[in-house]
C-alpha cells in the first residue's frame, strides 16, 4: 500500500511561516529607518523646549526694578529651567544672566543655529551612547520671543532618561506593528495561496492514486486569479489525461485482439504459400502465370501481419547500443533493399558515408531505419537514393536524400501517424511511425527537411553517446 503522503511541511518550512518571519524582519527594517530620524528631532525638539522654559525663566528679572532677584527665587527659576546657568543675548543691546554662583564647566556645546540634520542625528546617537553624566552648554534662538539667543547649561542625563523612554515606546509600538502586520500576511496567505494549493496538491495525488475515476478530476472554482488559472489548466490536463487513459486501455484490448488474430492470420498465409507452391507445378499455363501474383500479394500480407504485430508490441524498441562502422552498415541496408526491389525498380543506391565514421546506436535496429526509409523512396519512384552523415563524436546527423516526386499532402498531414500516413496500394503505414518510434528511443529524432517535385530529404538525429556528453 502507498504510504499517505503528508501535504503539511513542518512550520518553518512552510511558505506562510516564511512570509511571517520576512514580514517581521521587513517592519522592523522600516521602523529603525524611521527611527533614527525621528530620535534626532525629538532630542532638538526636547532641547528647543528647554531654551524656551529658559528664556521665560530670565525673563523673571525683568519684574524686579534694578534686574536683580533674590538667590532663593534665581535658584528657583534655574531648578524649573532645569539649567546651573542662563545666559541670553539680544535682542539689540538685552543682555540677561540668571546662574548659579559656580556653574559646573560644560563638557560639550550644542549649537542649535548650525546643526544640520546630519549633525543632530550623530549627536542623537551620541547622547544614547553615554553612559555618565554631561553638562551641555546648548545655545539657540528662543522659540518664545524674535532674536532672543539662549544659552544654557544643563545636565544631559534627563534628556537621555526621556530618549530612552521615547525609544522604548516606539520599540514597542514597532514590535506591535511588525507582529500585527505579520499576523494579517500570515492568515491572507493561508486563506488566499496555501489552502487552495494545498487543494491543487491533493487533487493531484488523489488523481495520481487513480486516474481512471472520473470523481478524482478537481472541480475549478471561478477564481480569476493565478490560483483559478492552475486549477482550471489541472482539470483540463486531468481530463485530457483521463481520457487518453480510457483510449488507451481500449487500443490495449484491441490490439491484444489484433495480435491474436495477426497471429493466426499468419500461419494460415504460410500454409496458404506451401499450397501456392504446389500450384506453380500446375499443368495449366494459366495457373503458372498467376502464381508469381499470388506470391507477392501473400508476401505482402504476412509482412503486413508482421508488422503490426511489432508495432502492437508496445512498449517500444529494445535498444542494444553499440559502436559500429556507419558506412559498413548503410552497405548492408543498401544490399538488402537491392535484393528486395531488384527488378522491381531501378535504384542507383549511393554510400556517402565517409569510411571510418563511426556511431553509438542498436545497429539492428537503424538498419531497420535506413531500410525502411530507402523502401519508401524506391516504392515512390525515386531513382537514386543518397545517405550521407555529418558529424564525429558529436551528435550526428544521417541525410537520405531521394530523387524521388516528394510525399504526398496527405501523407505530410498525418506523417508519423500510424496506419495513417500511407498513400500507396498496399502500404500499411507504419514505416515511418516504426522509424521515428527507434530514432526517439535513441533519444534523438527523425526529421522531414525537405520533398517536393525535386525529392525528399529525410534526416535522423543522434545524440552524442554517452562519453561525449560526460567529457
Ligand atoms: N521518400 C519518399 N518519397 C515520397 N513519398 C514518400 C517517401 N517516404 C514516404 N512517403 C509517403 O509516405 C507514406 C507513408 O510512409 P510509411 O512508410 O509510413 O508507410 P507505407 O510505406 O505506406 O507503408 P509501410 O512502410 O508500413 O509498408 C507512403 O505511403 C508514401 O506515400
Ligand atoms: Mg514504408
Amino acid at each position: 500500500m502507498k504510504e499517505k503522503r503528508d501535504l503539511h511541511p513542518p512550520f518553518g518550512r512552510s511558505l506562510s511561516a516564511r512570509l511571517l518571519v520576512l514580514t517581521i524582519f521587513f517592519v522592523m527594517v522600516i521602523e529603525v529607518a524611521v527611527f533614527t530620524p525621528s530620535i534626532a528631532r525629538f532630542r532638538e525638539r526636547y532641547l528647543e523646549e528647554r531654551i524656551a522654559t529658559g528664556h521665560l525663566a530670565i525673563l523673571a528679572l525683568d519684574a524686579s526694578s534694578d534686574h536683580m532677584i533674590s538667590e532663593a527665587l534665581a535658584m528657583e527659576l534655574l531648578d524649573h529651567a532645569g539649567a546651573y546657568a542662563i545666559v541670553q543675548m539680544g535682542p539689540g543691546p538685552v543682555n540677561r544672566m540668571l546662574s548659579l554662583e559656580k556653574p559646573p564647566k560644560a563638557d560639550a556645546v550644542v549649537d542649535l543655529r548650525t546643526s544640520n540634520f546630519l549633525d543632530l542625528i550623530t549627536e542623537a546617537f551620541i547622547t544614547l551612547s553615554q553612559n555618565e553624566n554631561r553638562i551641555l552648554r546648548v545655545r539657540g534662538y528662543s522659540p518664545k520671543g524674535e532674536g532672543a539667543l539662549i544659552e544654557l547649561n544643563l545636565d544631559e542625563t534627563p534628556m537621555r532618561e526621556a530618549m530612552y523612554g521615547y525609544s522604548w515606546r516606539v520599540l514597542g509600538l514597532s514590535i506591535a506593528i511588525a507582529m500585527g502586520t505579520a499576523c494579517l500576511v500570515y492568515f491572507t496567505l493561508q486563506w488566499l495561496m496555501v489552502a487552495p494549493m494545498r487543494r491543487l496538491s491533493e487533487s493531484m495525488i488523489a488523481f495520481q492514486e487513480d486516474p481512471e475515476n472520473v470523481a478524482r478530476i478537481i472541480k475549478p472554482g471561478n477564481r480569476g486569479d493565478e490560483i483559478g488559472m492552475a486549477e482550471r489548466e489541472l482539470a483540463a490536463m486531468q481530463t485530457d489525461l483521463h481520457a487518453a487513459l480510457g483510449q488507451k486501455a481500449r487500443l490495449a484490448a484491441l490490439g491484444g485482439a489484433m495480435a491474436k488474430v495477426n497471429h493466426d492470420l499468419r500461419n494460415l498465409l504460410t500454409t496458404a504459400s506451401l499450397l501456392i507452391e504446389m500450384l506453380s507445378e500446375s499443368v495449366d499455363e494459366n495457373v503458372r502465370k498467376v502464381t508469381p501474383r499470388l506470391f507477392e500479394t501473400i508476401d505482402r500480407a504476412v509482412d503486413l501481419c508482421r508488422h503490426t504485430l511489432d508495432f502492437a508490441r508496445d512498449e517500444g524498441p529494445k535498444l542494444r547500443p553499440e559502436h559500429f562502422e556507419l558506412r559498413g552498415l548503410i552497405g548492408d541496408c543498401f544490399e538488402s533493399l537491392k535484393l528486395e526491389t531488384d527488378g522491381e525498380f531501378k535504384v542507383a543506391w549511393e554510400n556517402k558515408v565517409d569510411d571510418g565514421q563511426m556511431l553509438y546506436a542498436d545497429r539492428e535496429q537503424l538498419f531497420r531505419v535506413i531500410t525502411n526509409l530507402g523502401r519508401n523512396a524506391a516504392e515512390a519512384g525515386a531513382t537514386n537514393v543518397q545517405v550521407s552523415a555529418q558529424g564525429g563524436g558529436d551528435a550526428c546527423h544521417i541525410m537520405l536524400a531521394d530523387n524521388g516526386p516528394g510525399l504526398p499532402e496527405r501523407a505530410q498531414e498525418s506523417l508519423y501517424q500510424p496506419f495513417k500516413g500511407s498513400v500507396r496500394a498496399g502500404g500499411t503505414g507504419l514505416g515511418l511511425a516504426i522509424v521515428r518510434e527507434i530514432m526517439r528511443a535513441h533519444g534523438g529524432d527523425v526529421e522531414l527537411k525537405e520533398t517536393g517535385g525535386k525529392g525528399t530529404l529525410f534526416c535522423l538525429v543522434f545524440p552524442a553517446p554517452p562519453e561525449v556528453k560526460a567529457a
